[in-house]
């Protein structure tokens, strides 16, 4: 087997053993691959985890960038809780239908609102309505924008605020400097994210490398503390 397969073939494996996701979530999975999205939501292993993440932090705001299909969107909405909200920015018209009637059907659409545009604009427009803070903020939309999104969830965030960023590693690219065109505007985004991560007092997390059937990749996870306390160690 390539590692490719095998990687996939041992996530099918805890998946399906141990892991174990309720069939609403492989319906919203299986609709949004119909509808002709692309398939690149997060596996169901790091789903779950993001739910767990959510359930652990007792969050009842969720803030996401990119919503694709609503599948990962689907997790967040289900560990919130009845008295919980998301809100998920898509600049895809019609990913935002796809991911409208997904989460309906699976009964969390009041829970749910999509903004439909360039997460750059919403998100402005949340800052400016003075939304926040967020519990929870998950930023999974197009990567050269990635420090950008980081810089908008930290200004609606609160100690404690969990900040979760998808997609940092990309079968090893994050490292490549010879990257052209679109990649090399992704991964300029990732390492810019992944610094900021690093080095603002704010910010105190880690990244995990990750395998599955969507290959080698890897998420970055972070807590917002209290700049002073951060400084201080
Ligand atoms: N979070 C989803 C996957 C998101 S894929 C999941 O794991 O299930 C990335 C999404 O970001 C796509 O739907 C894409 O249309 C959207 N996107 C790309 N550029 C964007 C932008 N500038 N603003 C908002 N969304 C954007
Ligand atoms: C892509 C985007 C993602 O959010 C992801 O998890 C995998 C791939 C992409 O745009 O290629
Ligand atoms: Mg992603």
């Amino acid at each position: 087997m390539t590692s490719l397969e095998h990687w996939a073939a041992v996530d099918d494996y805890l998946v399906a053993t141990a892991i174990r996701p309720d069939a609403a979530y492989e319906r919203t999975r299986e609709a949004s691959h119909a509808a002709g999205l692309r398939p690149i939501e997060v596996p169901a292993g790091q789903g779950k985890l993001m739910g767990l993440i959510t359930e652990l932090a007792g969050a009842r705001s969720v803030l996401e960038f990119g919503t694709l299909g609503g599948y990962s969107t689907q997790w967040f909405a289900a560990a919130v809780g009845p008295q919980g909200r998301v809100t998920t920015l898509e600049y895809e018209p019609r990913h935002a239908e796809v991911a409208r009637q997904n989460l309906d059907a699976a009964g969390l659409g009041e829970r749910v609102e999509i903004r439909v545009g360039a997460a750059l604009e919403t998100v402005r427009e949340l800052i400016d309505s003075g939304a926040g803070p967020f519990d929870v903020v998950f930023i999974d939309a197009d990567k050269a924008n990635n420090a950008n999104y980081l810089e908008a969830a930290l200004r609606l965030s609160r100690p404690g605020t969990v900040i979760i960023g998808d997609n940092v590693v990309r079968g090893g690219r994050v490292l490549d400097d010879s990257s052209t065109g679109a990649d090399a505007a992704d991964v300029a985004g990732i390492r810019a994210y992944l610094e900021r991560q690093g080095q603002d007092p704010r910010l105190d997390g880690t990244v995990l490398q990750t395998v599955s059937g969507k290959g080698w990749d890897g998420f970055a996870l972070a807590i917002v503390r209290e700049a002073d306390a951060a400084a201080a160690g």
